[in-house]
């Protein structure tokens, strides 16, 4: 387009978004919450005991204890992670929590005992303990760094996961890097699944990184798929244990996008060794979990097939969701360009909950702020990475989860005229 015609196409623009504007929308595609439907879809586990509180080992499932989490979801646990029940825990209501418990833990007190405390050989080093973060990524992942002052390293992500090239070579001259947070599959935010050679050299990690580094593999869309034939995740525990490096990771999920979000249970695999530790420090904050909701979800979830009998439909009421709001992006923006350069690029993810949508470089927070303006919430432009500074500035993560169909739609049009316009009035500007 030449200059007359951007003016035209602006003009044109500038008139639809001011009648989106009149409207007075009020839509959300911020966060990832499953509606009302996919939660309906587990209603069953509400009178599920029907009086029988009695856990497969006889355990009465009302009282205190059990800090490692019921033998039947410790089972269940460990099918769901690829592990061994002895390598599992499982917990309350947030896989994030047990996040926080493990980063926090391992800072103050220690991995094994109080002389292994990051902090403190921070402290005798002079220096601060520090974080890989994989970018775009999860903004709460990057808040517990924050809310602990853990320094974070954005990482490279590309298509077969995090650039393990630059992982590799900060690991080793850097022993103060204690963790690296990891979602493997259907990555929040960009879908992405590590490969089986990325998964085998983060495996690798733990001997060359400095003392007590802990990869949190925080595996919370393993069964959230979104296609028939979904992609494998390599198997980071076994690689580890054929590494000789399970002490270094921790794999985690939770039921909160499978049963009822925030009040389902959460897992955690690991060594024995890591998980005493954790329990260790865990028995001081709780004395036990909510083992009546551990066993509820077992008697209802009962084993692999069922979750994924389960999962089927979620998917059915996911992926006209997504094809909606991919459909919209296609319509819009597709073969359109400024300057010579596509208005975004997207993911076609495979199965999570998200797509990543980047504009043009330097328009994200525009977008955002437009979008916003004409009451369509987005996720604030820069979240998906450390101190929400996206470098680019073109991250934009859409979640089409929660909204109606024919919400999703109404607000992806108005996001695609955004895009458009703020490209376009960049354009003339420059
Ligand atoms: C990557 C990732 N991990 C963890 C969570 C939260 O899990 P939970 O509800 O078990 O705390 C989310 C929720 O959006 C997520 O995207």
């Amino acid at each position: 387009m030449n200059q007359q015609q951007l003016q035209a196409r602006a003009q044109e623009l500038r008139q639809q978004y001011e009648s989106v504007f009149a409207q007075k929308l009020n839509l959300d595609l911020t966060r990832g919450k499953p509606c009302s439907e996919q939660l309906a879809l587990s209603d069953a586990l509400d009178g599920i005991l029907g009086n029988d509180y009695r856990c497969e080992d006889g355990t009465d499932s009302r009282n205190y204890g059990g800090i490692m989490g019921i033998p039947e979801a410790r089972r269940f646990a460990a099918a769901y992670l690829g592990t061994t029940p002895e390598r599992t825990m499982v917990g309350g209501n947030s896989s994030l929590q047990f996040m926080y418990q493990i980063v926090t833990s391992a800072l103050y007190h220690g991995v094994r005992g109080a002389a292994s405390a990051w902090s403190r050989e921070a402290a005798a080093a002079g220096g601060k303990v520090r974080f890989l973060c994989p970018s775009p990524g999860y903004d709460r992942h990057f808040a517990i760094c924050e809310a602990l002052d853990i320094e974070m390293i954005p990482v490279a992500m590309n298509d077969e996961g995090p650039d393990m090239d630059q992982i590799e070579a900060l690991v080793k001259a850097d022993p103060l890097i204690k963790g690296i947070w990891c979602v493997p599959k259907y990555a929040n935010p960009d879908g992405v699944v590590y490969s089986a050679a990325v998964v085998s050299r983060m495996a690798a990690l733990g001997k060359i990184a400095g003392a007590h580094f802990r990869i949190l593999w925080d595996n919370a869309y393993a069964e959230h798929h979104l296609v028939d034939n979904p992609p494998e995740l390599a198997n980071i525990l076994a690689l580890s244990e054929a590494a000789g490096t399970l002490d270094n990771v921790y794999v985690i999920g939770s039921t909160s996008k499978i049963t009822h979000a925030g009040a389902g249970i959460s897992f955690i695999a690991s060594s024995e060794a890591n998980l005493k530790s954790l329990a260790d420090q865990l028995i001081i904050a709780t004395i036990g979990p909510d083992k009546v909701n551990q066993l509820r979800h077992m008697r209802f979830l009962k084993d692999m097939p069922t979750l994924r009998e389960l999962m089927q439909q979620h998917r059915a009421i996911l992926q006209p969701k997504f094809e909606a709001l991919l459909r919209e992006l296609e319509a819009g923006l597709s073969g359109k360009q400024v300057n010579g350069a596509a208005l975004g690029e997207w993911t076609v993810p495979q199965g999570g909950y998200f797509v990543l949508f980047n504009t043009q470089p330097g328009l994200a927070d525009t977008v955002v702020k437009l979008t916003a303006a004409a009451g369509v919430k987005l996720t604030p432009a820069g979240s998906t990475w450390p101190y929400r500074k996206d470098p680019a500035n073109n991250n934009i993560r859409l979640a089409p989860s929660f909204p109606s169909l024919p919400e999703i739609s109404a607000a992806m049009k108005v996001f695609v005229l955004c895009v458009e316009l703020a490209s376009i009035e960049r354009a003339l500007a420059q």
